[in-house]
């Protein structure tokens, strides 16, 4: 190959990223605009390298920035010296929150098995270019998705300085509120046993303008200078800060509020991003990804015949954010239920199930009187 890796580096800077920064010191290839912020992270090699070692290698490397809310790119990717990859960066919360991830494999020496990893949760997310002969492409994909996108966000606050909350970055400002807006919050702890989450609290700041929530599918509530919980009324109405919210004032001066409505959708679809690991493991807080609901789908036509759609009733009883249901035809026959308010709500402004046949129900302690 006629390149060494600094070689393909700097091609690909000159080619596709000219009036950026980049930096090859922490990451092979880190891009941002002139005011630091973050527009494309890379693993880089010479020669022809498999793209799902590559981005296995990058997922390794950038985890301890992720973990420290370091706030993300809009895309990450891998090239070498013919192909350069680009994958949304919200694609890899899903990579992220993978329990069986080995996280202390060494970069340098990444397995296969966890490239296929990657290739499994990955594959169909990313957009790959030959950057040599489609420079024109590539040019334009970057312009129209990394610099427009950005600056879409710029003028959609008009202010340049504020922080744009997206879904590639919703996860790790979390991260940042739980650090530094979490403790001044005084939440009676009773209400961590109601199934009242700091990701509660968090959705009711972020969903909001000059500080109240505009949300009514949240169970907490911001109300200027303190919350509401929308769940209990009477019994916690009215949540205080322990510093007179002087924490969650700075915190926010620094972000734009609310986020665009494109994403909001999306924030409240994937709360369950926003819960410890801990917790999310014993309550089974897993998304089900498109393929899985349609292999459900696939399985459920084979044992009850092509028509089990008109001639059963579907009750999905630990129904999270309804994603199983999606694709289902005959809504008439799907029932919904699951454990979390917050679900059941985000539920319930689902078009393709009906308002009533949407309920909370807890499947291992409720009954049907
Ligand atoms: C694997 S997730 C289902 C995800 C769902 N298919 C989706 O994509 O949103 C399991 C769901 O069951 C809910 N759950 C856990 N324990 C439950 C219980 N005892 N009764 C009802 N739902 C429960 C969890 O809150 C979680 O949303």
């Amino acid at each position: 190959m006629p390149f060494s890796e600094e070689d393909v580096k700097t091609q690909i800077e000159h080619l596709f990223f000219k009036d950026c920064v980049v930096e090859k010191n922490r990451l092979d290839f880190a891009v941002s605009d002139k005011k630091g912020h973050a527009l494309y992270w890379a693993e880089s090699k010479k020669g022809n390298y498999d793209k799902w070692l590559m981005l296995a290698q990058l997922f390794l490397t950038i985890k301890p920035r992720i973990d420290k809310a370091e706030l993300p790119p809009i895309f990450i990717g891998c090239f070498d010296a013919q192909d350069i990859t680009f994958v949304e960066f919200h694609h890899a919360q899903d990579v992220f929150q993978t329990n069986d991830f080995n996280w202390n494999e060494r970069p340098s020496a990444v397995s296969p098995k966890t490239a296929a990893k990657i290739k499994r949760i990955l594959d169909g997310k990313e957009i790959t270019f030959r950057w040599l002969e489609d420079k024109d492409a590539v040019k334009e994909f970057v312009k129209r998705n990394l610099f427009h996108t950005f600056n879409d966000l710029l003028s959609y606050s008009g202010i340049s300085g504020f922080i744009q909350i997206t879904k590639n970055n919703f996860v790790q400002v979390f991260d940042r509120w739980s650090r530094d807006v979490l403790p001044s919050i005084a939440i009676p702890p009773e209400m961590l046993k109601h199934g009242i989450m700091p990701r509660d609290f968090y959705l009711a700041d972020l969903l909001s303008e000059k500080n109240k929530t505009i949300s009514d599918k949240l169970k907490i509530l911001l109300n200027y200078d303190a919350y509401e919980c929308q769940l209990e009324k009477g019994l916690f109405n009215k949540i205080c800060f322990k510093d007179k919210g002087s924490a969650h004032k700075k915190f926010w001066n620094a972000y734009e509020r609310p986020p665009k409505k494109e994403y909001r959708k999306y924030m409240l679809e994937r709360q369950d991003l926003l819960v410890p690991s801990g917790i999310r493991e014993r309550k089974g807080a897993y998304f089900t990804p498109q393929i899985w609901v349609e292999k459900s789908q696939e399985y459920l036509a084979r044992v009850f015949g092509e028509n089990w759609q008109d001639e059963y009733y579907i009750w999905d009883c630990c129904a999270g954010t309804g994603n199983m249901e999606n694709g289902l035809t005959n809504i008439e026959n799907v029932w919904a239920s699951t454990l979390d308010d917050s679900d059941v709500r985000v539920m319930k402004e689902n078009q393709r199930l009906l308002k009533n046949h949407v309920f909370q129900f807890d499947f291992l302690n409720d009954s049907f009187d």
